[in-house]
């Protein structure tokens, strides 16, 4: 049970300074961040935090980065709406209000001695990106690591410096799609959906995780590759994003029959979301 005062404390944004800001591409930009009062954030991958822009509001944002990488912390963030247009037009030096982490995040423990699969659709790669760089600093801790990235054209690759690293790596396979390439630009990945890349795919079913995000739109068929695959619905782990406002349980915003997305998940198994009426994949 949280008490009263923890419960208030979480409702309390920490202060935290924006450090750098890159483009990433034409509606995402990655913010480097770290708290004011010289704590680490102490998150697990694939959490997320509650960012509040002064006088605009606040917005579920994953924490891009690896605890691994030091006290700073990165946020990949697309502009849609209020919130996020207001944080893109920040500069170094302003200051955010942070909530969390929040979520339950990875299975990190569990992931030790397993295959890792990872599959980032679009903005997906930013949530994915943490766990990915947490494997590589810990790489003898994991079997085969492999990301399969697809988004829709060239142009929108995210992280494009860091893919070209982990291309170059030989610890890493790398598997990247588009849905279409303007004939003008040099591309020499697969042209096609995301599970275009499937059928080159070499796993050992019975030793691999999956860890998915993306639209979800992709969710549906990559989840039946992945079954197609032999692997079991309990390593198939998606990350849900819902509607949020408190992030730690209390206003029921996230909730899908009687889970709440923000304290049970975002991360759930293939097996789980199965028994969730609401969710449909
Ligand atoms: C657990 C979790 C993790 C997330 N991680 C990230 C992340 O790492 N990076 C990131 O950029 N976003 C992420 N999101 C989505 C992000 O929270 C929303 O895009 C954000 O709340 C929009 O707030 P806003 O005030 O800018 O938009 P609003 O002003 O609330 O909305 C403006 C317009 O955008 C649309 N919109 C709002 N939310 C979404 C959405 N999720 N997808 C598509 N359209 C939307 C609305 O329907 C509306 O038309 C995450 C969401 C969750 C729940
Ligand atoms: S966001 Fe409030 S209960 Fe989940």
């Amino acid at each position: 049970m949280i008490n009263e005062a923890i419960r208030k404390s979480l409702y309390l944004p920490r202060p935290a300074k924006l450090i750098e800001v890159d483009t990433l591409a034409e509606k995402e930009k990655l913010f480097r961040l770290q708290l004011e009062d010289g704590n680490v954030l102490d998150h697990t991958p694939g959490q997320f935090v509650q960012v509040s822009v002064l006088g605009t509001g606040e917005a579920p944002i994953s924490i891009a980065s690896s605890p691994t990488r030091g006290p700073a912390f990165e946020l990949g963030v697309r502009a849609v709406g209020n919130v996020t247009q207001a944080l893109h037009r920040l500069k170094p030096g302003n200051i955010l209000g942070i909530r969390g982490p929040f979520g339950n995040g990875f299975p990190v423990p569990e992931l030790a001695g397993q295959d890792l699969l990872f599959i980032a659709g679009g903005i997906g790669l930013c949530p994915l990106r943490s766990i990915i760089q947490y494997a590589l600093d810990k790489r003898q801790q994991f079997g085969k690591v492999i990301l399969l990235y697809g988004c829709r054209q060239p142009v929108e690759q995210l992280f494009r410096q860091e893919l070209h690293e982990w291309r170059e790596r030989e610890d890493i396979v790398l598997l990247e799609s588009v849905d279409r390439c303007p004939a003008d630009i040099a591309w020499e990945g697969s042209v096609g959906v995301i599970t275009t890349l499937f059928p080159s795919l070499d796993v050992e079913a019975n030793r691999t995780v999956a860890m998915i995000v993306g639209p979800p739109i992709m969710y549906r068929y990559v989840v039946a590759e992945c079954l197609k695959k032999g692997m079991a619905k309990e390593n198939i782990l998606l990350s849900l994003e819902r509607r949020m406002k408190c992030g730690m349980g209390f206003c029921g915003h996230c909730q899908i029959d009687n889970t709440y997305v923000c304290l049970e998940g975002p991360v759930f198994s293939y097996a789980r979301l199965e028994q969730l009426k609401e969710v449909e994949l």
